[in-house]
């Protein structure tokens, strides 16, 4: 079947479909029992990320139970750096932990020439996945924006205020311009050889965007997004790409108009109309439902559905949530929104 009958496709070429297509952020993990207990058996996480058959097991059990026009690929944003080199664990209830990088020294100690050897694995559950995904589901590869993957290489961690991170941007300028540099050739070679192996879309993750002032927004958001862009387009012309500057706000415009991505990803703050009449002129719109109305149900998910499918499904659109699922989100709840979602009639 080729590619233009997969709905999630059509979607990001621009057509407006009725019902819109839909997957969710974080569509596997843990409000999923099947997935606790596959994760169980991997070992660590990073285990169950560098593990092709589990890591494809547990992209498709969401597929079974929902039937979502696309599977993301089973993976973490933070491969990258680990295939760089630097330490990089999941601690249990801790999140991520890193060996910062705050030096010359930290940054001249990553090494790009091991980076296929170290995620060849990744790139056979994309491959396993291009067979084993139904029909009409596309694939979606994805990696983590030189920003937002900064911030865990700098900080060590998770943070709230970014200071280790934007104190390098603000202090140690050409340092962190390097460290940039660095991932957006990682990440472009990262996404090409997903392509290679079956990816038919990119989302590129920026959950941080939202911290950065315009310039820095504008150079490290922006400009970084938009040399990804226009190399898959150099490179791999036809794959669509998403991107996802959460809490952009405003900037949201900018990001659109000048990374040309093909499909922008709201978070749940962004206005409606607003993203009707000013984004989704410009692109595909992908979005928004607050994820804790998954958690909540009944009426009140049922409402927030409904708000978002009759202010976006006029145009090119794709439902989906504004961040990821979250752990106690009941599966019924899941299953109640993909009823809704693809009985719609406009
Ligand atoms: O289903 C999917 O969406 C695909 C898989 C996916 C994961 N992480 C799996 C995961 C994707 C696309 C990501 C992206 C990711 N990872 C982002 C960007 C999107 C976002 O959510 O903002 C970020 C910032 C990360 C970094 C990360 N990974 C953190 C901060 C954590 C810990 C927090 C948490 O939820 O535990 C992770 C771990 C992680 N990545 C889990 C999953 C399913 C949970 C780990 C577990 O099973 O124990």
């Amino acid at each position: 079947m080729s590619s233009s009958s997969k709905p999630f496709l059509r979607a990001l070429a621009g057509e407006t479909l009725t019902p819109p297509p839909f997957w969710l952020m974080r569509q596997a993990g843990r409000y999923l029992p099947e997935y606790r207990a596959t994760r169980a058996e991997a070992g660590s996480f990073l285990d169950l990320c560098y593990n092709s058959d589990l890591a494809c097991e547990v992209t498709l059990q969401p597929l079974r139970r929902y039937g979502f026009d696309a599977a993301i690929l089973f993976s973490d944003i933070l491969v990258v750096p680990d295939a760089l080199r630097q330490q990089v664990a999941f601690k249990e209830g801790e999140g991520p932990v890193l060996t910062p990088i705050r030096s010359a020294e930290d940054l001249n100690a990553l090494d790009l020439s091991g980076l296929h050897d170290h995620l060849a694995p990744v790139y056979e559950t994309v491959r396993k996945l291009s067979a084993a995904i139904p029909k009409t589901t596309a694939l979606i590869g994805f990696a983590g924006a030189p920003w937002t993957v900064a911030t865990y290489m700098i900080e060590g961690s998770g943070s709230k205020d970014f200071a280790k991170a934007k104190g390098m941007m603000f202090g140690q300028p050409e340092l962190f311009a390097r460290l940039m540099a660095l991932l957006v050739q990682a990440t472009g070679d990262y996404l090409i050889r997903q392509i290679d192996n079956g990816a038919e879309a990119i989302q590129i993750f920026d959950t941080w965007a939202g911290a950065l002032p315009e310039d820095m927004f504008e150079r490290w958001v922006i400009g970084t997004t938009r040399s990804l862009v226009e190399r898959i387009r150099a490179e791999r012309p036809g794959v669509p790409v998403i991107g996802f500057p959460r809490g952009a706000g405003y900037l949201y415009k900018r990001y659109v108009a000048e990374t040309k991505v093909d499909g922008v990803s709201l978070d749940p703050s962004v206005p409606l109309e607003w993203a009707a009449a000013e984004l989704q002129t410009r692109c595909t719109v992908q979005g928004n439902l607050d994820p804790l109305l998954l958690v909540a149900g009944g009426e009140a998910l049922d409402s927030g559905i409904d708000r978002v499918l009759n202010a976006l499904s006029k145009g090119p659109f794709i439902f989906n949530l504004g961040h990821g699922i979250t752990p106690p989100t009941p599966p019924d709840n899941v299953a109640r929104l993909a009823e809704r979602v693809k009985g719609w009639k406009g």
